[in-house]
């Protein structure tokens, strides 16, 4: 996350420059594409093009402050107890899926994988990370040294997969594709170039909301087909086994409600949040929320069951976050309660969990307060 947002119009004291090579390279991008790119190719090159995209860069990005130079924070950079409390859920998915190897997509620093491998030991085999960053690689390589032999990087999915997959807030970094109703007309938004600079371009497109939006006003969203490639891919190569997804986003319902109308589309910099994706490139993280029920609707279509959907807060809760604050030093308790205060990353964050290839059973994350009705 993408913690403590503050809309900032004059942009953070801290933003850094936007490349210049990034900023030619979409050029190219657009002039191949015939003058007009869609945002979410856009959005691909921001973030991941060779060497110069926000996640393949050497950047700081994940940190709590930003005078460190990071950008925003996440749960497991947040506190220890987070990857602690959710080897409990992980742990009961090796058991009742019968596996011992953990994929985590999208790992980041590697905080994550080294809370996880701490807590659940020789349960884990085999831990694989796919990240699409090559340069976020080499920083899981130095912080998950002490377990080398347990971790191990994939650039491809082999074609059988049985095991417990992992992703906090990789969905939420996916390409999305913009639309937007302008006059009572669908648009799809894109890029262009105009005097040099970068500027967007609407154009009519047949693709809508998977949701009816109510009335006629102007009302600009998102749609995630990466997001839903991502579960089904996923749903191709595992046989056997159970996937926690965890993330800021909503409910189809709540998502594409007629009073969103500016989308959930954002850019982090120096922990302040922006909606600008074309300044600054290559300097910010762009994210959108995710449409929970598109990813949950995509991943039984593809073959998972969902076994459990609910906030973070609960599911942290079940996993018995509070047994091991109690025991924590002061400080890390303060931490550790951001993870489950309901105005910070309690409410906002979800938690979905799915399961393949085996009986659906009541999962601990899940005993209190699952909303899986609500998807
Ligand atoms: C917001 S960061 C989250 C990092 C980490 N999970 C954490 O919680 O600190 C998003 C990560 O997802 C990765 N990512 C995005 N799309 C991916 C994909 N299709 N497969 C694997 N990793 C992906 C990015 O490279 C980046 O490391």
């Amino acid at each position: 996350m993408h913690d403590n947002e503050t809309a900032h119009p004059n942009g953070s004291p801290l933003a850094r420059e936007g490349s210049p090579a990034l900023q030619a390279h979409i050029a190219q991008a657009i002039d191949q594409a015939g003058g007009w790119l869609p945002f979410d190719r856009f959005m691909a090159l921001a973030l991941y093009a060779p060497r110069l995209g926000y996640y393949a860069h050497a950047g700081r990005k994940f940190g709590t402050m930003p005078q460190g130079g990071s950008d925003f924070v996440t749960a497991p950079e947040l506190s220890p107890l987070f990857g602690q409390a959710l080897a409990v859920q992980v742990a009961d998915m090796l058991e009742r899926t019968g596996t011992d190897e953990v994929w985590e997509f999208g790992a980041g620093t590697g905080a994550l994988a080294a809370q996880l491998l701490e807590h659940l030991g020789e349960r884990v085999r085999r831990y694989t990370i796919v990240d699409l960053s090559a340069e976020l690689r080499a920083r899981q390589q130095a912080r998950l040294a002490a377990h080398a032999g347990q971790v191990h990087w994939a650039d491809a999915l082999p074609a059988q997969i049985a095991g417990v997959l992992v992703g906090n807030e990789v969905l939420d970094a996916m390409p999305v594709q913009l639309l937007h109703r302008v006059g009572g007309q669908w648009h799809e938004r894109g890029v262009v170039l105009q005097h040099g600079a970068l500027a967007w371009q609407d154009r009519p497109t047949t693709l809508r909301p998977p949701a009816e939006i109510p009335g006629t006003h102007d009302y600009l969203t998102e749609i995630h087909p990466q997001g839903q490639a991502f579960v089904r891919t996923l749903a191709g190569h595992v046989q056997r086994g159970a996937a926690l997804l965890l993330d800021y986003g909503f409910p189809a319902a709540e998502y594409y409600h007629p009073q969103r109308s500016a989308g959930t589309l954002m850019c982090h910099q120096g922990h302040r949040a922006d909606a600008d994706p074309l300044a600054d490139l290559g300097a910010k993280d762009i994210t959108a929320h995710v449409d929970f029920t598109g990813i949950a609707v995509a991943a039984q279509d593809a073959g998972w069951d969902v076994l459990g959907y609910t906030g973070q807060a609960r599911f942290l809760i079940n996993c018995g976050l509070p047994a091991l604050m109690e025991t924590a030093p002061l400080a890390q308790r303060a931490m550790a309660h951001r993870l489950i205060a309901e105005h910070e990353m309690g409410e906002l964050f979800k938690v979905l969990a799915l399961s393949k290839g085996v009986e659906p059973w009541d999962a601990p994350g899940f005993v209190h307060g699952d909303r899986s009705h609500t998807l």
